[in-house]
């Protein structure tokens, strides 16, 4: 995708005509992302600051939002600079998008996951009554502008978070680079440099073919149909859970439906399981018992229509199959023997 840039943060430029600049970060990208930014778009802009976290991916945030703006006057040529990770980016995205009826907005991503996933694609949206991205909006930004470097700053925990959007691309890419760098080696040891244009590659062909998710795009759903209904229950039990460790677990049960549903090989499936266990340290225990809310969660998906429990499932490495259909048993057996880890 054209509007897609790499590079170094301190070259970046603005080469759009805008009558305003706004830059939306989170306590956090404020920290250590925005002294990054060049003083010559720093000094001239309203900083706008929202506290860090998924809880504030809200509507009480929005409201403050558009409220800086129009406290600064901003016009209908203003511009929106989300310099953060997905929250920010989402948040952001959905703001520009409905503030006098769309101003236009650049990323910045400063997480793994926001540069590999959540910044390319056009998905904004807010958290409403407690479920992910209820209200939103396809708004694309008119540049992504990636630089890795911010990732130093970035814990280790959350490098990991983003790792598991790429594993995902690795299983559902036709393209066999990624998949065959990604399982071979210690996943902290990567060049994150040469791993994020792969990744963002694949994701762009996948949104190009199908925008609105009406077919293809849901390969993109892997492992998700489960790792949100484990987002939801932790949400719902305040538990500390990232997006991409609920994905992490959720491929892994999929996977497991995959081999019982389109006969994905078997060794495959294990190798791959293996794998990951020695890479993710994750906390899974409370999910022991759970597998009756999780399944709620699922048929109550916005994905889903008729609560029919529908999956994107891997018939093989790079051929995924989207709408399949499994029954509450297979998926009770499946999430039975993988939910601890
Ligand atoms: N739009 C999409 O297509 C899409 C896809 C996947 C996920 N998402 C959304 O993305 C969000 C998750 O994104 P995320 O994982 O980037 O989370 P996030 O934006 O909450 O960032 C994670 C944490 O890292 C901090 N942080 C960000 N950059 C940093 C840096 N460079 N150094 C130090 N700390 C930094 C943040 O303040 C936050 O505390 C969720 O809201 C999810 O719904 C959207």
């Amino acid at each position: 995708m054209s509007f897609i840039k790499y590079g170094s943060i301190n070259e970046y430029k603005i080469e759009f005509d805008c009558s305003s600049i706004h830059i939306l970060v989170d306590s956090n990208t404020k920290k250590h992302c925005l002294p990054k930014l060049p003083a010559r778009l720093t000094e001239q802009a309203n900083i706008i600051v929202v506290k860090s976290g998924e809880m504030h991916k809200t509507i009480d945030s929005a409201k403050m939002i558009w409220e800086k703006l129009s406290n600064k006057n901003a016009d209908r040529k203003a511009l929106m600079i989300c310099l953060g990770g997905g929250m920010v980016g989402d948040l952001g995205g959905f703001c520009a998008g409905t503030y006098k009826r769309g101003i236009k907005y650049i990323q910045i991503p400063t997480t793994l996951l926001s540069m590999v996933d959540s910044s390319i694609g056009n998905k904004t949206g807010i958290d409403v009554n407690g479920i992910k991205n209820l209200v939103g909006l396809f708004n694309p930004p008119i540049e992504v502008f990636i630089d890795h470097r911010f990732l130093m700053t970035l814990p280790s925990r959350q490098i990991l978070n983003g790792y598991a959007e790429i594993i995902k691309h690795s299983l559902i890419a036709k393209e066999d680079t990624l998949f065959d760098q990604i399982f071979e080696k210690d996943l902290l040891k990567y060049k994150l440099e040469k791993l994020i244009p792969l990744n963002i590659e694949i994701k762009s062909q996948i949104v190009e073919k199908d925008p609105l998710e009406q077919n293809s795009r849901k390969w993109l759903n892997f492992g998700h149909t489960v790792g949100h209904a484990i987002e939801a229950q932790a949400m719902q039990k305040g538990i500390d859970m990232l997006h991409g460790e609920d994905i992490i677990i959720g491929m892994m049960i999929e996977l497991e439906l995959s081999t019982e549903k389109l006969g994905f090989s078997k060794e495959l499936r294990n190798k791959i399981i293996v794998w990951i266990k020695e890479n993710y340290r994750i906390d899974s225990e409370w999910l022991d018992g759970e597998a009756k809310s999780l399944l709620f969660f699922m048929k109550n998906d916005k994905k889903n229509c008729e609560k029919r429990t529908l999956f994107s499932l891997l018939k093989s490495k790079g051929d995924c199959i989207e709408n399949v259909e499994c029954d509450d048993k297979l998926i009770i057996q499946a999430l039975q023997r993988h939910i601890k880890w």
